[in-house]
């Protein structure tokens, strides 16, 4: 009896296990085979260069928003098409008049500066922003990231083409040898938006360079104002209308990471992913291509880390309760392979995702602490 349970016990566990570690490995190989070498079957005209509205939120960013204008100021699109604006809510910094200086020193390009009495976060100065903004194309443009001089004119080039309706970038970070699990995380992360966005579109989206077609934004009702990923869910209900949202592989900005507190720094990012993807489950899911890719990161963004767990706990009922060799020895096998950098990667994302989902309960960080970079 004692020795059918321990079989049946270890058998789930094993089960779990290949489900956990398999689906993002499957996903992944087919993703790489499948949509990776396809085409984009999109039309791109260099020459469209419609007028753009640039959107810079700004919450105490006096270390870094002259960078980021010139930054702007220096890419290879028309300045007499580019339309800046800065929101700011409530900084307790110089932010405000860093900007108000270099717009007086710099009258060839536009910029506006929009200053909320109160700080209710991103995706509430971004909706303002929304309203003052003429441009065709509007761009967020997270403070702290900077972009390569032919970033806006490469995103842009993509939108030439009237069935996309929104483009992001990659992303690198900034101090790579240091952050070595951040940029494990980012080599595979990048290749899967990729990819994604050849299906059809990828549901992941980043601030640090984030373009909308204006009227899709408006269409939308703008930014959700209750979850933190305003950049990603904005783009999926574009996918979901039709358009393509995608990140081409030509495109990346480079990201700041934190020095202190990178831990809560990623838990705070899967929090507003978790966000995201439990509010588009609500949503009605077409087309064909990009349902594939919205339940597979669902699944592995809201089921797949609570496998983890409970594959441990198995395990160790299994190992102590039921002396199970079998399962000592998986135990064994998986604290050993700690010492390879990508499974330690992998393990460290399901960590951060689980504390996110706890976390969550608590408090969205709809408005959130700012971290040094
Ligand atoms: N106006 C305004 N109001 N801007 C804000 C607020 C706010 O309440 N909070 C943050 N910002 C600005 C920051 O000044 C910065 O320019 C940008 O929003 C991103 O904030 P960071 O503090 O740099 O956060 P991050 O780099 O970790 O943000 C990443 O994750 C966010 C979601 O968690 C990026 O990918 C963001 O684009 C994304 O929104
Ligand atoms: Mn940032």
């Amino acid at each position: 009896m004692i020795m059918q349970q321990l079989d049946t016990l270890t058998l789930i566990g094993l089960i779990l296990a290949i489900i956990h570690f398999g689906t993002p490995l499957a996903y992944y190989y087919y993703a790489k085979k499948k949509w990776l070498s396809k085409p984009w079957n999109i039309k791109t005209n260099p020459n469209y260069k419609p007028k753009t509205t640039i959107i810079i939120p700004t919450y105490n960013e006096a270390k870094t928003i002259e960078k980021k204008l010139e930054n702007i100021y220096n890419q290879d699109y028309p300045k007499n098409l580019i339309e800046i604006i800065v929101v700011d809510s409530a900084s307790t910094d110089k932010t405000h008049e860093i900007v108000e200086k270099w717009a007086k020193e710099h009258k060839d390009v536009k910029l506006k500066l929009i200053r909320e009495p109160k700080r209710r976060g991103k995706a509430h100065a971004l909706n303002n922003a929304l309203k003052h903004a003429t441009g065709e194309i509007l761009v967020i443009a997270d403070a702290d990231a900077l972009w390569p001089r032919n970033a806006l004119s490469e995103a842009i080039k993509w939108l030439s083409d009237p069935i996309v309706g929104a483009v992001s970038c990659l992303k690198y970070p900034e101090k790579n040898d240091v952050m070595s699990v951040e940029g494990d995380y980012r080599y595979y992360y990048n290749i899967m938006r990729v990819a994604e966005s050849k299906a059809w579109s990828t549901p992941i989206f980043h601030g640090e360079l984030a373009a909308f077609r204006r009227n899709l934004l408006v269409e939308i009702g703008g930014f959700p104002t209750d979850i933190g990923a305003d950049d990603s869910y904005t783009a999926t209900r574009i996918a979901l209308m039709g358009y393509r949202a995608i990140i081409p592989e030509a495109l990346w900005c480079m990201e700041a990471v934190p020095s202190n507190g990178y831990p809560r720094w990623r838990v705070r990012r899967a929090q507003h992913l978790i966000q995201h993807f439990l509010k588009v489950i609500k949503l009605k899911k077409s087309p064909r291509e990009f349902r594939k890719v919205l339940y597979m990161e669902i699944f592995l963004h809201l089921i797949n880390p609570w496998l983890l767990p409970i594959i441990v706990i198995i395990l160790i009922i299994s190992t102590i309760i039921f002396s199970s060799l079998f399962a000592l020895a998986t135990f064994i096998l998986g604290s050993l392979l700690l010492a390879l950098g990508q499974y330690r990667t992998w393990l460290s994302t399901q960590l951060f995702l689980l504390i996110a989902y706890l976390k969550n309960l608590v408090t969205k960080e709809i408005v959130w602490r700012k971290q040094e970079k």
